[in-house]
């Protein structure tokens, strides 16, 4: 994760620079310490004070500095460091890095460092689609850097094509992303549910809940961040993917058994905080319902119970929604749907539950035993979640060798 982590951010020549300003800042608001390394030509487009004032540290610009805290400045900066970051990267920056030239302070401290290095990439789309520019980032990801975009859409010189710096979100996602990679869940294999199913009764209409699927993209986040690869199976919401994580978009709860059927066959855990419509139209109108009628019956059948269907060896996480006898109810489920964890909450508490960013959860486990957790974020409640998960991988792994 980003809290404490060292970062240096190194900044070229780009009309996209200003955007780097606020990759800086959303890494300070997250409790990194983050040096900025800015190129000459980057500070023709913001002023060094800028990132200073952000950070609260100073810019590193030049080689030879007398001023400079750090004795060989670039091996220093390279050498404390946890990941660097370089947004905007120039076509320049690009070509210097893959022919291993380092003749300023980026490039140098880049050449110096033995820990992940992301580009995200902004240039103009003729330059980015040159082979020159495809064969330097070609070399640059066969060395293991990782690459973010760049977007395609509006550019500085006015046309429309691939160049544009990549999302400060999918740059801030990376980020998260490779520093997780060590993280205590590398390389297990994840699935997430999350947000409701949708049950159409006509071509139009549905029957759906008003889940929000924050909790469940909390997850996703979150496990991604400890390193996990994660497949989040989801019904329609209005939340942006969390970048690095596979989403299967579903809508049904059908299709959403069959997604998660197919996801869990190489999974190690499942944790299913969506909201799964209990019944579903017998068959939906073929045509638009008329409103002929003064009333109107639908027959409703019960749709398939994931969790109960859903077979394999992996850690299974389920969620309750509750309005009443909260901690009952939920002991109840966890029995039914044979789950080693149910995650409760009380939907008729102030700022927990649907729609919200917070929840008040009760964690209950196969033993019985009860964890009440304060109103938390729901990322907060994910790593809470996690972290019982990831004492309960081992113990599945041990079964399987006996
Ligand atoms: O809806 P209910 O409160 O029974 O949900 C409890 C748990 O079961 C949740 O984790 C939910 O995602 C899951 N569930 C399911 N299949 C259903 C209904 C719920 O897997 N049809």
């Amino acid at each position: 994760m980003v809290q404490d982590k060292n970062i240096v951010l190194g900044v070229t020549g780009s009309i996209a620079v200003y955007k780097a300003v606020e990759v800086a800042s959303k890494l300070i608001q997250e409790g990194a310490k983050v040096n900025v390394v800015m190129t000459q030509a980057a500070q023709e487009f913001v002023a060094p004070l800028t990132f200073r004032a952000i950070t609260n540290r100073p810019v590193v610009m030049e080689m030879f500095n007398p001023a400079s805290e750090f004795s060989i400045e670039h091996v220093t900066l390279a050498a404390g460091a946890d990941l660097v970051v370089i947004a905007p990267a120039t076509a320049n920056v690009i070509a210097k890095l893959a022919g291993g030239i380092a003749d300023d302070m980026l490039s140098c401290t880049v050449l110096a460092t033995k820990v992940p290095i992301i580009v995200a990439p902004a240039m103009d789309a003729n330059m980015y689609q040159n082979q020159i520019s495809q064969q330097n980032i070609a070399k640059l990801k066969g060395r293991g850097f990782t690459f973010v975009g760049p977007g395609y859409g509006r550019l500085a010189s006015g046309e429309v094509g691939s160049g544009r710096l990549a999302d400060i979100e999918e740059i801030i996602g990376t980020i998260h992303q490779v520093l997780g990679r060590r993280g205590d869940l590398a390389k297990r294999r994840i699935v997430v549910s999350a947000g409701g199913t949708q049950e159409p009764v006509d071509p139009v209409r549905h029957i759906g809940n008003r889940s929000s699927g924050k909790m469940g993209y909390a997850i996703a986040e979150a496990a991604r961040d400890r390193g996990a690869s994660v497949v989040l199976v989801s019904g329609p919401t209005a939340l942006h993917p969390p970048v690095g994580v596979e989403v299967i978009q579903v809508q049904t709860a059908v299709e959403m058994r069959d997604a998660i059927v197919d996801a869990t066959k190489k999974a190690e855990a499942l944790l299913m905080a969506a909201a799964v419509s209990d019944y579903r139209p017998a068959a939906a109108a073929k045509s638009k319902i008329k409103k002929e009628r003064e009333t109107l019956s639908i027959e409703l059948v019960r749709t398939p119970d994931i969790l109960g269907e859903v077979k394999g060896d992996f850690v299974r996480v389920g969620f309750a929604a509750e309005s009443e006898d909260v901690v009952e109810n939920a002991r109840v489920k966890l029995k039914g749907k044979n789950l080693d964890l149910i995650v409760a909450n009380d939907i008729t508490a102030v700022d927990s539950g649907f729609g919200v960013d917070t929840n008040r959860v009760i964690i209950i486990d196969r033993q019985g035993k009860v964890e009440r957790l304060p109103l938390l974020s729901k990322l907060e409640v994910a790593h809470k979640v996690l972290d019982r998960v990831v004492k309960l991988l081992p113990r599945k792994r041990q079964n399987k060798r006996t």
